[in-house]
């Protein structure tokens, strides 16, 4: 692998908290960054002559839904504080930074017959203002706010939005594809269908039958179509690239004998979206596909929908990358005949007959269902090299839940450092990963948690209307990483961040 190490032998630095030798420095090509997304950042819900998405919609109907009955219409208010957006992604000497396309920003009507000028204004600035500090765009279309029009007619479970989101997809590579050149088309698939279809995530629909199972063979059509316009029509003259971001738990199996369960439930969680697009034969991942046809015999639960032939080679191959969020791994047991499921039952658990657990061994963050186990992180990146032989992985998101929102926040840090470790383990191992996306460049609404949690290395003042960002130890330590490429150094006199 073209993997460039500089060992930087014998040298101690006071106040470091590590040591630095023996260092290995991350690659040059090596990109760092950080991420926010539209729906959790922006702010501005009514603005001009943005529409309704499924989010201002949930926050409106159902406060019950969100803790403290909080709402996104403000949020971090990046929508008018862009320029300190920038500033910040600045300050922490990042090499690219990860945003989402608010779809109804773009396009009022959640079509493509009318685009919002100002709409068209807030991203090209927020485009050019980074591109200007050398900070490249990594920009994701669609994250979690679907336009409440589209909702209305179906949402993802009609196979209509394949079109829907690929005339949107057109606009927007038409606008900005002459500067962005890496774009995410869809958020975590898994995450809009099995939690949008099983009450966790807006719509908040209950129908795991029939809507779930269309979602996910629709969520992976609208994706393929989106990249084979971009591959047909704008690659030829902007040579971008173009993914879709996969939400992947590292899953451990707790014995040897657990492995053939893990497996499946790895198939279950990951490939049912993920070996359409990535394996070399496209379809359903087999072994889970006759998992559930077996079981489907007498368990309505079990199924999934057939794919056309044509449909499994629309689907197989539409990547130029693999893009990763990893935040934690479970231990995965198989659960005895007539045995409670629990503590954690999480997707698949009755279905798959699994238990979710943690190594006594593992600390924990914000959270207890958030263990914290980095090795994890390099497994799953061997395991996505095995599995599908991908030519590049970028992670796109890993960040650490705190509850408690000080800027001390040392635990974040370690966190942080521990995976980019992995990361270079890897890279090391000779797996080509060719960036870290940290969530989040700050705090910022945490879905139904509203601003209870903290996923930030910025910390904002919600209760102040500057919304006030300042600096963590985390954004310390992690501009000194993006500066000096390593992860082992002094923080002492860290005078970037404002
Ligand atoms: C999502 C983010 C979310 C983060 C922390 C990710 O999977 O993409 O929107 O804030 O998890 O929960």
């Amino acid at each position: 692998m073209n993997y460039v190490s500089v060992v930087v032998s014998g040298i101690l630095i006071s106040g470091c908290w590590c040591s630095v030798s023996n260092e290995v420095k991350f690659p040059t090509w090596f990109k760092f960054g950080a991420a926010t997304s539209a729906y959790q950042i922006e702010g501005g819900w009514n603005a001009s002559d943005k529409g309704v998405s499924i989010w201002d919609t949930n926050v409106h109907i159902r406060p019950d839904t969100m803790v403290n009955a909080a709402t996104g219409d403000v949020a971090c208010d990046s929508y008018h504080l862009w320029r300190r957006d920038i500033e910040m992604a600045e300050e922490l000497g990042l090499d690219v930074y990860r945003f989402s396309i608010s779809w109804t920003r773009l396009l009022p009507n959640g079509f493509a017959n009318y685009i919002s000028e100002d709409g068209k204004r807030y991203y090209n600035n927020l485009i050019d203002g980074l591109l200007e500090k050398g900070i490249e765009p990594v920009v994701t279309l669609y994250h979690a706010d679907l336009p409440q029009i589209l909702q209305d007619l179906g949402g993802w479970a009609n196979p209509l939005i394949a079109d829907w989101f690929s005339d949107y997809a057109r606009i927007a590579f038409t606008l900005f594809g002459d500067r962005v050149k890496t774009w995410l088309t869809l958020n975590e698939a898994f995450i809009i269908c099995d939690c949008g279809y099983e009450k966790c995530q807006t719509p908040l629909i209950n129908d795991t039958l029939v809507g779930k199972r269309l979602c996910n063979k629709n969520t992976l059509i609208a994706h393929a179509k989106a990249w084979r316009m971009y591959d047909e029509e704008f690659k030829p003259k902007y040579n971008g690239k173009v993914s879709i971001t996969s939400l992947f738990l590292w899953f451990e199996p707790a014995t040897p004998e657990d492995k053939e369960v893990t497996d499946l439930l790895i198939d279950y969680w990951e490939s049912r979206y993920t070996y359409p697009i990535y394996s070399k034969e496209g379809g359903w991942p087999p072994v889970l596909e006759k998992f559930l046809a077996d079981k489907g015999k007498h368990d309505d639960s079990a199924s999934i929908l057939p794919f056309t032939a044509e449909e499994i080679q629309f689907i197989r191959g539409t990547y130029d990358f693999y893009a990763l969020n990893h935040y934690t791994t479970r231990m995965i047991r198989k659960a005895q005949p007539g045995e409670k499921i629990g503590p954690w039952p999480l997707y698949g658990s009755e279905l798959l007959g699994v238990q979710f657990l943690s190594d006594p061994t593992w600390e924990h963050a914000g959270a207890d269902w958030f263990a914290i186990y980095p090795e994890g992180l390099r497994k799953q990146l061997h395991w996505l090299n095995q599995t599908y032989g991908v030519n590049e992985i970028m992670i796109t998101e890993n960040g650490y839940l705190d509850l408690d929102k000080h800027l001390d926040d040392w635990a974040r840090l370690k966190y942080l450092k521990d995976h980019m470790e992995q990361v270079q383990l890897a890279i090391s191992d000779g797996l080509n990963v060719t960036g870290y996306i940290s969530w989040a460049l700050m705090d910022n609404l945490e879905w139904f948690g509203g601003y209870s949690a903290s996923f930030g290395l910025y910390s904002v003042d919600f209760s102040d209307p500057n919304r006030t960002r300042t600096p963590r130890q985390s954004a310390r330590y992690y501009s000194r990483v993006t500066r000096t490429r390593s992860l082992h150094h002094t923080l002492d006199g860290l005078n970037y961040l404002k």
